[in-house]
């Protein structure tokens, strides 16, 4: 897609290819834009004590990708024809990692990887099987910075939990 004309380099993925636990974001943003790596930013030091303080995971035990993988100027929201250029490069690295869960944080993560087309509030607080793939979906860090109340927090503590219970208790080991 034309993303390659003003994006910085590519932001592919950071963490270990093989934990159980996968993370999809959306794009990435100027912080990742710059460093080459996922969640580095303000909504990434967010997502980093989600993963925790309220999973009980380290950060480096998780892979963190995104669906797309360069980032969209002024951090607009992905265009459709750029979530299908980058679709097979996403597809191609859940198959390698083979996760037991998918952690999408928001909107598009969380309706790429489910195909439903419903809002993230119908979306959130249950567990998704699709094509044999367990997959959680919950608010993006950055809609809980804009958003900081109990009421989001709780939904986004509730559903990492879903994530929890389905790898087991840490250590988080395949
Ligand atoms: N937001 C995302 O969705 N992904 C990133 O990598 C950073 C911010």
């Amino acid at each position: 897609c034309t993303l390659c004309e003003s994006r910085t380099q590519t932001v592919f993925g950071t963490g270990d290819p093989r934990s159980p636990l996968m993370i999809i974001g959306e794009a990435p943003g100027g912080d990742e834009d710059v460093k080459g790596k996922p969640f580095v930013g303000r909504a990434g030091k967010l997502l980093t004590d989600i993963i925790e303080k309220g999973m009980k995971y380290k950060r480096e035990h998780v892979y963190i990708a995104n669906v797309l993988k360069c980032r969209p100027p002024g951090n607009r929201n992905p265009a459709p024809e750029e979530i299908e250029a980058c679709r097979s490069y996403l597809e191609r690295q859940i198959e390698i990692i083979n996760p037991k869960v998918i952690l999408a944080v928001g909107l598009f993560p969380a309706q790429w990887l489910t195909g439903e087309k419903r809002p993230l509030g119908r979306l959130r607080g249950q567990v998704h099987e699709v094509n044999g793939r367990k997959v959680v979906c919950t608010y993006h860090p950055a809609y809980v910075l804009r958003n900081y109340t109990v009421d989001t927090r709780k939904k986004v503590h509730s559903d990492v939990l879903l994530a929890v219970e389905i790898l087991g208790s840490p250590p988080l080991v395949k």
